[in-house]
């Protein structure tokens, strides 16, 4: 996981975040090892803000991963932030049984699965 923490405290940088100040790095592995990074990148018509979580799964999707094994989230605040209901969502798509690691600014982390943040989740059923 160091590799993925460094990645998304080093693309924070790069958060487009002027309307709430709260800036948000992530990055995910994907299936073939593979580490992408996304920002939250916020738009004057609220409502369009895209959440760095779901900006790195895009990237990884996009780059032909189908398999998520870690995601980590990187707020430069004292305490770690969780992804927000939306990405829980898109991480259960491509990462059902991916860690996920929120860190921050002091020791302070919290370490889930995608079944204890998003329980009894919508699946399509393929029958
Ligand atoms: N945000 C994320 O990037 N990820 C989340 O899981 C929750 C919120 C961003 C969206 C917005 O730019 C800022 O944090 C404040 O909500």
């Amino acid at each position: 996981m160091e590799e993925l923490i460094e990645q998304a405290r080093a693309v924070v940088q790069h958060s487009y975040a002027p309307f709430s100040e709260f800036r948000v790095g992530a990055a995910v592995r994907d299936e073939q090892g593979r580490i992408h990074t996304g920002v939250n990148v916020e738009n004057s018509s609220y409502g369009l803000t895209q959440c760095a979580e779901r900006s790195a799964i895009c990237t990884a999707i996009g780059a032909g991963a189908r398999n998520i094994t870690a995601v980590v989230v990187y707020t430069p605040t004292d305490t770690p932030h969780l992804p927000c209901g939306a990405c829980r969502q898109v991480i259960r798509e491509f990462g059902a049984d991916a860690k996920i690691l929120s860190v921050c600014d002091t020791d302070a982390c919290e370490e889930h699965t995608i079944s204890e943040l998003l329980p009894k989740s919508f699946v399509l059923d393929s029958d």
